[in-house]
Parts: structure tokens; C-alpha cells; sequence
């Protein structure tokens, strides 16, 4: 649960003097960080700028000494995130780490550091973990919102205490396994796979599409909503199965109207929505409402759940895919 009891621990953080926030880290972490962007830029109208960590290592990298530098990681031991944080502080920046394992490397070597205390997570595929790392992050977000008078003390006290009621929703979704397990079946019996989504749902999309091609080993992609018609349409016919992450918030107009572009082009379309409009498609997803900031947490747990449960369907092992291991000690 969002708890807040980190804070003190970042409290010689002046935020209103922080000139831009640079989030490094990889796989499902760098999705997490994604999402603490929006975030940031939102509600605590920071710039934030986000790297891959090898990336990060391998461009000519500008510090900003008012910058603050996070580095996400739930092993806490991923050699290009750690390498990166070691550059970091070289160049004397504040750091902070999100690690999950606190006796590791980077959880050692950060200035500041947030436990994400969701407890060891064995399987390859992060999930528990990728969850816990939003929830740190979003806490992360509104203290910062809070310290710059964004948003006022009580109404802080009051979104964490509303966001725990709220994340007691994520269990209806649970409650709905025979629509996941519809899902997943068209999922294998499709060409290829493209999640779809605006704002805060397109890291949603990467991290949905991350941990199915993970562990089903299907060809997936995740692409921005507005960026289809950019090159990616060519992949979409009637063969393809389009999932479209649309909660009815401000772009939630401009997603259906990518939907309705792919499926011009014949695709099947599973649409993840807490609309309720009459939307035809031929897999709809009802989401619980929820405050348009949390459905990033939201939208995130049926993504695991179809991977999951189309990895189980084709026999795959889902919790040590091939080729994988759970902590990237080598470059
Ligand atoms: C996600 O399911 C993967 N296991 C992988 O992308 C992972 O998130 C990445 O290797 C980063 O690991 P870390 O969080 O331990 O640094």
C-alpha cells in the first residue's frame, strides 16, 4: 500500500529547486519510470527525461547539477543501471535509488534510496515488483507536489488514503478469469499482437507487451496510439489482434479513434475500458473506475494476467522463459 513512510528518508530534497529529474533503468523498470514521467510532469511539473541504462551510458550524457538522477531497479544488481549510476556519481549529482533487493549494489552505492518492499520476487517476468515500483514512484511524485505547494498537505494525506481504498478495486479484476482466459486463446490464435494507448497507458502498453512476449514468445509490440500511422499500420490486417488501453480520461476520444482506424484494417480488438459506452469490438474489457492517475496500476494487472495465462495455455514456463535470467549481470 501507499504508505509515505519513506519520506523522511528524502526530505533533505529541496524539490522546488530541482531543475529536472533523469529516470535510468531497463526492462520492466524503465517501464515503471516511463509512467513517473507523466507523473512528474503532471503533478509535480518537473522535466523528466528517461534512459534506457545502457543508453544512458552509451550517449554523452549533459549533467545538470540541479538535477536529481533515479535509478530503478528491483534486483539492484543490473550491470548497465549500475554502471550508470557509478558515472552518475562521478559527476557529483544527487542520486536515488528504487531498488527492491537492499543489499545489493545500487541500493549501496545511491545517495537516497526507496525500498519497494515487494518482498523477493523469484520468477524471471516482474510483476509484483513492477506494481510496488509504481506505487513508490507515485508516492515519490506527490511528495514532490506537496513540498512545491502543488497540491496541499491534507489533500496529499487524502489521495494515499483514497489510493488504498481504490487499489482494493484491482481485486474485481481478478474476480473476471474467464474473459482473461477468452483473451488469451485469441491472443495465440493471432499473426501478431499490438497493444495500443496515449499518455500514461503507452508505458502501460510496453510493459503489457514486454511481459507477454516474455513469456510466450510471440511476436507483440507496443506503439504509441498517435504513432500507428506513422509506419506501424502496415503490420495490422485481419489476422492481427489490436489491445487498446483507453480509460475515459482526456485522450480517451482520440484512442477509440486508433481503434477504429485498425480495425478498418480487420483486426480483433480487445479494448480495456472503464467507459461505458457502446463500443463494438469483439473482446471489451470492463475496467473498474478509478482516478485517472492510479489506472496505470490498474491497466497493468490484466496485462499480467493475459501473459500469464496465454503463456500457461501454450505450455510455456512461466515463471523461467527461455533465454532469461532474473538479474542482468553482464553487458
Ligand atoms: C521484466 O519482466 C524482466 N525481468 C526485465 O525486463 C527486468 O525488469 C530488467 O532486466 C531490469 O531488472 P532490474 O529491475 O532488476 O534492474
Amino acid at each position: 500500500m501507499v504508505s509515505g513512510e519513506y519520506v523522511d528518508n528524502l526530505s533533505a530534497i529541496d524539490w522546488g529547486n530541482v531543475s529536472k529529474v533523469s529516470i535510468i533503468a531497463c526492462g520492466s523498470s524503465y517501464n515503471a519510470g516511463m509512467v513517473a514521467k507523466y507523473w512528474f510532469e503532471s503533478y509535480a511539473k518537473i522535466p523528466v527525461e528517461i534512459d534506457f541504462a545502457s543508453e544512458f551510458r552509451a550517449r554523452n550524457v549533459i549533467y545538470d547539477k540541479k538535477g536529481v538522477y533515479i535509478f530503478i531497479s528491483q534486483s539492484g544488481e543490473t550491470l548497465d543501471t549500475l554502471s550508470a549510476l557509478k558515472e552518475a556519481k562521478k559527476q557529483n549529482v544527487t542520486t536515488i535509488g528504487l531498488i527492491n533487493n537492499l543489499n545489493s549494489s545500487i541500493a549501496n552505492l545511491s545517495d537516497y534510496l526507496i525500498p519497494i518492499e515487494a518482498g523477493v520476487e523469484t520468477s524471471v517476468a516482474a510483476t509484483k515488483s513492477f506494481i510496488a515500483q509504481l506505487m513508490k514512484l507515485l508516492n515519490l511524485v506527490l511528495m514532490a507536489s506537496k513540498q512545491k505547494n502543488i497540491i496541499t498537505q491534507s489533500s496529499y494525506l487524502g489521495m494515499l488514503s483514497d489510493f488504498n481504498s481504490e487499489i482494493a478495486k484491482l481485486c474485481d479484476i481478478l474476480s473476471v478469469n474467464r474473459k482473461i482466459i477468452e483473451i488469451s486463446k485469441a491472443i495465440t490464435q493471432a499473426k501478431n499482437v499490438i497493444f495500443i494507448g496515449r499518455n500514461h497507458m503507452y508505458p502501460i502498453c510496453l510493459e503489457g507487451a514486454l511481459k507477454l512476449k516474455e513469456l510466450s514468445y510471440l511476436p507483440v509490440f507496443a506503439i504509441a496510439a498517435g504513432e500507428l500511422k506513422h509506419g506501424s499500420i502496415a503490420l495490422v490486417d485481419e489476422d492481427s489482434l489490436i489491445i487498446g488501453l483507453a480509460p475515459k480520461n482526456d485522450v480517451y476520444n482520440k484512442t477509440l479513434s486508433s481503434i477504429e482506424e485498425v480495425k478498418a484494417r480487420g483486426a480483433k480488438i480487445v479494448l480495456l475500458t472503464d467507459s461505458k459506452d457502446n463500443i463494438d469490438v469483439e473482446y471489451l474489457f470492463n475496467m473498474p473506475k478509478c482516478p485517472d492517475i492510479l489506472a496505470p496500476l490498474f491497466y497493468t494487472v490484466p496485462l499480467q494476467l493475459f501473459a500469464y495465462q496465454t503463456a500457461l495455455g501454450l505450455g510455456r514456463n512461466v515463471d523461467r522463459p527461455r533465454n532469461l535470467a532474473k538479474s542482468v549481470t553482464v553487458e
